[in-house]
């Protein structure tokens, strides 16, 4: 299959965001990390630019700086979107909010998990693949460090086992090759981070367990679909899955986050991300 149009990254611009100096403090993982956050923030920017309002007023480079330092003082790099300050307004959730409130009202955009469940849908895998792929990475909104660990976890109670594993390993095996599927290297880590880069031992031991394990294929197949994630201008419609959603996640009558269920408080972290205590 013919390879999308992904979204460029500019190596310069990329450091830059992240800042030079931060960026020399970083291990190979978290520079990683960022990269695969900075590439999502560049998708959904491609498909609903935050300029055009009162407050988006464009920061001179000087500003730009204040303001990111500023936000670097406030927020760890692993803090999910939620809890970043971007003026954004979040609207009040339902009393029983399903998986597709918090797609619409917490996720949205979500322009990577729907481009690579879409990519899935495609090309005509599995509902538990497509489902997984849809759910991979929206615990970003919450968390970033580990993502995959703690996008397992959220999901966990509502899904079929193997989606939630596929979930967890998903982020150790975007570091290693498959050809037998099609899964390269992504390129792009090695023009952002040289071709040295070595991932953490504990990400290399995960990798090794999910390789050897019946399931590899659940985690693998989402590194795959992963890559078809980043294009440019796309904007898949949630409503193509919503008969998946509903054979494919436990929907709990209660609502998310009111179910009592392991993960229960993280749905309503991700609902009330304001509230103290
Ligand atoms: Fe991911
Ligand atoms: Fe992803």
């Amino acid at each position: 299959m013919e390879r999308p149009k992904v979204i460029e990254v500019d190596r310069r611009t990329f450091l830059a965001t992240v800042g030079v100096g931060a960026i020399g403090a970083m291990s190979h993982e978290d520079r990683a990390e960022e990269l695969e956050h900075y590439m999502m923030h560049k998708l959904e920017e491609s498909v609903a630019p935050h300029g055009g309002g009162e407050d988006s007023a464009i920061l001179d480079p000087y500003e730009a700086r204040l303001a990111r330092e500023e936000q670097e003082a406030r927020a760890p790099r692993g803090t999910g979107n939620l809890f970043m300050p971007n003026g954004r307004q979040l609207e009040p959730m339902p009393a029983r909010p399903t998986l597709e409130d918090f797609f619409r009202l917490r996720f949205a955009p979500a322009t990577h998990v729907l481009q690579s469940a879409q990519h899935a849908l495609q090309t005509d895998q599995p509902e538990s693949t497509i489902m997984a792929c849809l759910l991979h990475d929206v615990v970003l909104n919450m968390i970033k460090v580990d993502h995959g660990w703690w996008g397992a976890q959220l999901v966990e109670p509502y899904v079929d086992e193997k989606v939630s594993w596929g979930i967890r390993y998903h982020a150790p095996l975007r570091f290693y090759p498959d050809e037998s599927v099609g899964y390269e290297y992504p390129e792009m880590y090695n023009r952002i981070f040289g071709e040295d880069y070595v991932p953490e031992p504990y990400i290399r031991e995960a990798y090794e367990y999910a390789r050897d394990h019946p399931w590899y294929m659940e985690a693998r197949m989402i590194t795959l679909n992963d890559t078809y994630g980043f294009q440019e201008g796309v904007q898949p419609d949630l409503d193509q899955f919503i008969d998946i959603i509903g054979r494919n996640f436990r929907q709990p009558p209660e609502g998310l986050g009111y179910d009592n269920s392991p993960s229960a408080h993280m749905w309503r972290t991700i609902a009330n991300p304001n509230r103290p205590l």
